[in-house]
């Protein structure tokens, strides 16, 4: 099947291969990162500059990846490095094989599942993965994939882990949006119809990805069990001018980006 790297084409990709937990994630997903309003590698683009600053990785792991962006960001940071994606979904490996064949760019890919992250063996230089945390269910699974991660980075690699701290508010910009967009993306899912309206109406009321995070303390202290070195980084300005128009950080303070790059990974 030929892929393109549109909106329609990652739609596409989602129907022949999401299974329903991510259906409506994956499909709606190109859209949201284009208009500006979800948080995705190039918001971080900065943070990988300084924080790779006076490193040459050869060999990089990027665990989970929503489509091509995050290897296409890492890409440009260190030209030639050989990069490994590895997500629980097919969907965004379709994709990155595409863009890696399009380009030329070498790219593996493989389907695992974090925090087993069975398949991979490093040790890699950098790895990199944003947001990967608020998607595993119990502080147990978050301190298991650290501790797989620590194990998979060389001695002297580096680990870059992203990921967005709502405001006041308690919940990302664009949450309800959001959720609209899963839930319309809901009823192209091929199924019944009564599967899919069960599906939208599931979408529409469960808030997009909350963060296990109230602070950027909290998300630096998570890494300090698997790494001797954390540094954290911080940065309140709005990413994206839709954010910037958003109520949140009109009025009050918007969600932070959080950056974490972490060393000395420790050895179980
Ligand atoms: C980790 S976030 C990455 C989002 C980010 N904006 C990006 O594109 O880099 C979302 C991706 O993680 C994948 N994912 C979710 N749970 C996972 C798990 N337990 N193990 C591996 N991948 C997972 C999803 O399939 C999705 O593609």
């Amino acid at each position: 099947m030929t892929v393109s790297l549109t909106i329609r084409g990652a739609w596409t990709a989602a129907r022949k291969s999401c299974s329903p937990d991510c259906f409506c994630y994956h499909a709606s997903w190109r859209l949201f990162r284009l208009a500006g309003l979800k948080g995705n590698p190039r918001w971080q683009t900065a943070f990988y500059q300084r924080a790779m600053a006076g490193k040459q990785p050869s060999n990089a792991l990027v665990c989970g990846s929503s489509d091509e962006t995050m290897p296409q960001t890492l890409s440009e940071l260190q030209p030639g490095m050989q990069i490994t994606v590895a997500d629980a979904c097919p969907t965004p490996l379709t994709l990155i094989n595409a863009w890696a064949k399009e380009t030329g760019e070498q790219v593996s890919t493989l389907q695992s599942h974090a925090p087993e992250l069975s398949g991979i063996s490093g040790p890699f230089d950098l790895i990199v993965t944003d947001g990967l945390l608020s998607l595993l269910p119990t502080p147990a699974s978050r301190e298991a994939v650290i501790d797989r991660i620590a194990g998979l980075l060389s001695e002297d690699g580096l680990l870059l882990y992203t990921t967005r701290i709502a405001g006041p508010a308690g919940h990302l910009e664009y949450d309800l949006l959001g959720r609209a967009g899963q839930a319309l993306a809901a009823t192209t899912w091929p199924a019944t119809s009564a599967e899919r309206i069960q599906l939208a109406r599931q979408r529409l009321r469960r808030p997009s990805r909350p963060s296990p995070f109230t602070s950027p303390g909290q998300v630096a202290d998570a890494f300090r069990s698997g790494f001797g070195q954390v540094r954290l980084f911080t940065r309140a300005a709005p990413p994206t001018t839709a954010l910037a128009l958003h109520p949140a950080f009109v009025t009050e303070r918007g969600s932070l980006c959080v950056g974490i790059a972490a060393t000395q990974p420790r050895r179980p």
